[in-house]
């Protein structure tokens, strides 16, 4: 199986072919084995390919290694590639896939280089691979390519999530997959499709926030965008993470045991699953965290009963990080890691993202299927799973990229960048119409966040716990954006801490404040806390006697000191709107866009009203500081003439909605039920449609909401809803009942 290969010539040979020649075999000639014939289903060519391994070709398909073991000598290295590990991990265990986890770039770190660097690997593997079983290569492209640099770095998730706008989400999801495949990537870890309910909790930012119909329409978008109509040489592979339950450990802090109720399971936590699903994602990516006291990396019952039966998820699905180890290591319910793997491939696992040790999950599943403790069966079937997606993806026929190409597909988008980062910025208070600042002469803006983009762009940006100090990329800071879009005859002064006395006409400051970037466990923030310095810079800002405006660049709400909310005119919530996010908040801040974002979650008073859902218990939005749905504007959006069609879960509901004000403006119009008599819910009110407009001053637009009412039918177990009426801001008519 070992054949030794120079990587200084191989690298060579590459440069030479994978410009030109983007095909393993030539059109001409018949392909000479079944599984090589692309005119045959994927099925038939599994089926063919299967027999034709062994036990070790076939383990290796199951193991998932993070390329760091590939560069350099140890685990995190970056630089050139070993020769002595690519022997290891791709020669003799035969390892058919890799990923990059945060951080994980070639160096340097441009498309080219990662085009080079996947090209480079495919072609070890290829030459080392008996059956000649292409890499598939992984990396969690989250906001855009954000891994790489030069590339747009969109809104997060839940900046996304506040535009409501599904053709957006569809296009940059569309458009990371463009970027990924130029650099030799096939395979996406996204869309989240977990429901975030705990704001404390520090991957909320990667949510789409607290509702499932919001959040299950916009991980159909997301997997439509990334793998089209159908996978193939041009799309990649979406995955729905982290199945299932992820989101809401108890104490809010990153991989900590959750507990649901099936009830809130069917209700809240799966819809988003199940409509990704059903858009035909192509794997899933399981919970690392233990559901009802039981590990989902173990879970028969999760990973076979509900996802297979139940569900009839037909893709792969790949283990989190690490996450078998942890059943010995953290969760002990292995005593050895033999028997962590044997659980988990056991539960249903297909593939380990191991990540680093390559010979020791290998031999374990050797070890297992040997002495019959892991059947063989169970390890085909896996297989099947991972070469299928192979064939869909077009990998057998496609396995390189041409590094010329890369820049281009990497770098577009800035444009897309700016639209949604505009959308989605939500203005949350605005007190005497401190905003939009056109009439302002002279500007103060304050805090280092307003010149450093590292906030603005949040975590899994560059590195996995967001942009690296000593790095830089292409960014619009907010001062940035504010002198970009300064008004002719006006004055804008920067202050990183207010310590030099105002220019003495100041009639306005903007304060840029948030939270530092992170990710994952790093970013848990168990006070919803603003950090001190920035409530200090708040707190001089007020001192100043000046209207203050801050603007929040945060991933979730942030609960402000009492005296600093009431003191503030207007709030800005920018979240993490990415690297052209500066220019957003400039055009809101001046009136060149109206802002049209919308709360995706609740923002409670204090976090011991936590968990804070929309309506979840009645009377409960009196403990809500801005409830969701909430964002001003600076025009009037009116509704009239509510009436509804249709019948059964899914109806249409219309509505007239007129932009009685001045100045042009997008807008959300929300619509949501709740049940008046039956069910169990308590009367929640909950989303079932949701529609983006953009009007003239005076122009009027009647509006059509498609409805989805099986959350409806879902909110009373046992019970059906009697009766349920719609709203659609002040407007209500009754429901057909569904
Ligand atoms: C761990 C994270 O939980 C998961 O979301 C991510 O896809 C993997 N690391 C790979 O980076």
């Amino acid at each position: 199986m070992r054949i030794p290969v120079l990587l200084a010539s191989l690298t060579v040979t590459l440069a030479a072919q994978s410009t030109s020649a983007q095909s393993t075999t030539s059109p001409a000639a018949a392909p000479p084995l079944p599984y090589q014939d692309r005119a045959q289903p994927v099925e038939a060519r599994v089926a063919d390919l299967l027999a034709r391994m062994t036990l070790t070709e076939k383990i290796g398909q199951l193991t998932q290694i993070n390329v760091t073991r590939l560069m350099g000598q140890n685990e995190w290295d970056r630089g050139p590639l070993s020769e002595r590990w690519l022997d290891v991990v791709l020669g003799e265990h035969q390892v058919g896939s890799l990923l990059s986890g945060g951080g994980s770039a070639p160096v340097p770190n441009t498309p080219e280089a990662w085009a080079r660097m996947t090209n480079d690997l495919q072609r070890y593997t290829l030459t080392h691979s008996r059956l000649k079983i292409p890499l598939i290569y992984g990396v969690d492209a989250v906001h855009g390519h954000n891994n790489v640099k030069g590339a747009p770095l969109f809104p997060h998730n839940i900046g996304l999530a506040a535009t409501f706008d599904v053709n957006l989400t569809r296009d940059i999801n569309a458009l990371t997959a463009r970027a990924l495949r130029a650099t030799g990537i096939s395979w996406n870890f996204a869309p989240v499709a977990d429901v975030g309910r705990d704001p404390r909790w520090g991957r909320f930012y990667e949510t789409f926030g607290e509702d499932p119909t919001l959040t299950a329409q916009l991980v159909v978008a997301s997997v439509q965008g990334l793998q089209g109509e159908k996978l193939g040489p041009a799309t990649v592979a979406a995955t729905l993470k982290h199945f299932i339950g992820y989101s809401v450990p108890q104490n809010g802090r990153d991989r900590q045991p959750a507990q649901i109720s099936r009830e809130s399971l069917q209700r809240v936590h799966l819809p988003p699953f199940q409509a990704g699903m059903k858009a035909g994602a192509a794997t899933v990516m399981i919970n690392s965290g233990a559901l009802n006291g039981e590990p989902a990396h173990s879970s028969r019952g999760l990973l076979t009963e509900l996802l297979r039966e139940e569900l009839k998820f037909p893709g792969l699905a790949v283990s989190d990080w690490e996450d078998i180890a942890r059943l010995q290591t953290v969760h002990k319910t292995a005593s050895t890691y033999q028997d962590a793997v044997r659980q988990a491939l056991g539960a249903g696992i297909d593939m380990s993202m191991v990540p680093n040790d390559a010979p020791a999950f290998t031999s374990a599943v050797k070890t297992l299927v040997e002495n019959g403790s892991l059947p063989l069966a169970r390890v085909d079937e896996a297989v099947r799973r991972v070469l299928a997606l192979k064939f869909e993806l077009g990998l057998f026929e496609q396995p390189y990229v041409d590094p010329a190409a890369a820049g281009s597909a990497v770098t577009a988008g800035q444009d897309l960048a700016l639209r949604a980062a505009r959308q989605s910025m939500t203005l949350l208070k605005n007190d005497s119409e401190l905003l939009p600042l056109k009439g302002r002469r002279s500007v103060v803006v304050v805090g280092r966040r307003a010149v450093d983009p590292r906030s603005q762009l949040g975590g899994w940006s560059i590195g996995w716990q967001g942009l690296p100090e000593n790095e830089d990329i292409p960014a619009v800071t907010v001062l940035d954006g504010m002198k970009q879009v300064l008004p002719k005859g006006t004055r804008l002064t920067y202050s990183e801490d207010l310590s030099a006395a105002l220019p003495a006409n100041t009639d306005a400051i903007v304060a840029v404040v948030g939270e530092a970037p992170g990710a994952e466990g790093e970013a848990d923030n168990p006070g919803l806390t603003l950090p001190q310095e920035d409530v200090a810079l708040l707190r001089r800002a007020l001192g100043s006697g000046r209207p203050v405006v801050a603007v929040l660049l945060a991933g979730r709400p942030l609960l402000l000191p009492d005296d600093v909310q009431r003191g503030l005119r207007a709030l800005v919530m920018a979240y993490l709107p990415g690297s052209e996010g500066g220019r957003a908040v400039a055009d809101v801040l001046y009136g060149n866009t109206s802002p049209s974002g919308r709360l995706p979650f609740t923002w409670p008073k204090s976090v011991s009203a936590l968990p804070m859902i929309e309506g979840a218990t009645p009377g409960q939005n009196a403990q809500a500081l801005y409830p969701f749905g909430t964002g001003l504007s600076y025009t009037r959006f009116q509704y009239a003439g509510l009436s509804v069609q249709g019948a059964g879960a899914r109806q249409t509901a219309q509505v007239r909605v007129t932009n009685s004000g001045q100045v042009a403006g997008g807008h959300t119009v929300l619509a949501f039920a709740r049940p008046a008599s039956g069910g169990t819910a308590g009367g929640e009110r909950l989303l079932v449609g949701f529609t983006r407009v953009t009007l003239k001053p005076g122009e009027t637009r009647t509006v059509a909401l498609p409805l989805d009412l099986t959350s409806l039918r879902v909110a009373a177990p046992g019970q059906a809803v009697q009766s349920a009426e719609l709203s659609v801001g002040e407007l209500r008519t009754a429901l057909p009942t569904p």
